[in-house]
């Protein structure tokens, strides 16, 4: 029978010195998902997802990933990702002095934990699949130029690339589109529609403040407060929902106005 939950966060809380950044926070994820989390600074979602990559150790809680529903609560970081959770740091990990396509190369090689094969030449099948992350990541036409002379927008769609050829069940990406021009995060919601539109048995997390762009790949939203769910819904539900406008939209809405004066 085939489960239909890819990931449990259950009765997660996490303390630091005391001070609880989540507390006892429920939320699952479908196969086949792409989910947005928003909420105001310090809801504790970037804490969320430090919980799910083994970064940050929850005091109480478990998370159980995958078909096996193993739970990865105490694993180690690097158990976590070989096991298929991907995370996209905002830090940059692209390889500059080498062509956009090395660095799929790279990274897919790094997944396989197979040094010795470095200088193997790839199967086709690689090729094909390193193919069609450019694709993906709309950088066919740029995979012979240097990572490094790349604008900003486009080492994210690199870096995206990347996390991609390490084939993740589930894909963690946290403000995705932080820095960027509004033609970049336009592009960024195509490339995050069209990796949505071919997950199959895969899901992806997304957390942004950008309301246009969250707007643009929106499916499912949940919304993170004060270390806990305030609710989820689609993007209108939760954009007309009572308590998201008081502790989040509303409030975001005037912080807006006052920057712009
Ligand atoms: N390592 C840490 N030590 C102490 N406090 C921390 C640590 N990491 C996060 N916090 C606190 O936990 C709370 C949640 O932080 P978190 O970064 O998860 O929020 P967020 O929802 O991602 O916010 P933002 O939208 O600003 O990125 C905040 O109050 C933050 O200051
Ligand atoms: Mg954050």
């Amino acid at each position: 029978m085939r489960k239909e939950t890819i990931l449990y966060v259950e009765n997660v809380t996490v303390s630091f010195d005391g001070f609880l950044a989540l507390k006892d926070l429920n939320f699952y994820m479908g196969y086949n998902e792409l989910r947005v989390v928003i909420g105001p600074n310090g809801a504790g979602k970037s804490t969320m997802l430090d919980v799910i990559c083994g970064r940050t150790r929850p005091v109480k809680g478990r998370v159980i990933f995958g078909k096996d529903e193993l739970s990865i609560t105490k694993m180690s970081e690097h158990g976590i990702v070989q096991l298929g959770i991907g995370r996209k740091f905002q830090t940059p990990s692209l390889f500059t002095n080498l062509p956009v396509h090395a660095n799929f190369e790279l990274s897919l090689r790094k997944k396989r934990g197979v040094f010795s094969t470095l200088f193997a030449k790839l199967t086709s099948e690689d090729d094909d699949k390193i193919h069609e992350i450019l694709e993906m990541v709309g950088l066919v036409e740029k995979r012979h130029e240097m990572a490094g002379s790349l604008s900003h927008g486009e080492k994210q769609w690199v870096e995206l690339g990347m996390v991609l050829s390490q084939d993740p069940q589930l894909l963690l990406l946290d403000e995705p589109v932080a820095g960027m021009s509004i033609e970049e995060t336009d592009e960024t919601a195509k490339i995050i529609n069209r990796i949505a539109e071919s997950l199959g048995n895969k899901s992806i997390v997304v957390i942004d403040h950008d309301m246009d762009f969250v707007e643009k790949i929106a499916r499912k939203v949940s919304v993170l407060h004060d270390g806990t769910l305030l609710c989820e819904g689609t993007f209108k539900e939760v954009q007309r929902d009572e308590r998201v406008i008081e502790k989040y939209l509303g409030r975001k809405k005037g912080k807006e106005e006052e920057s712009k004066t």
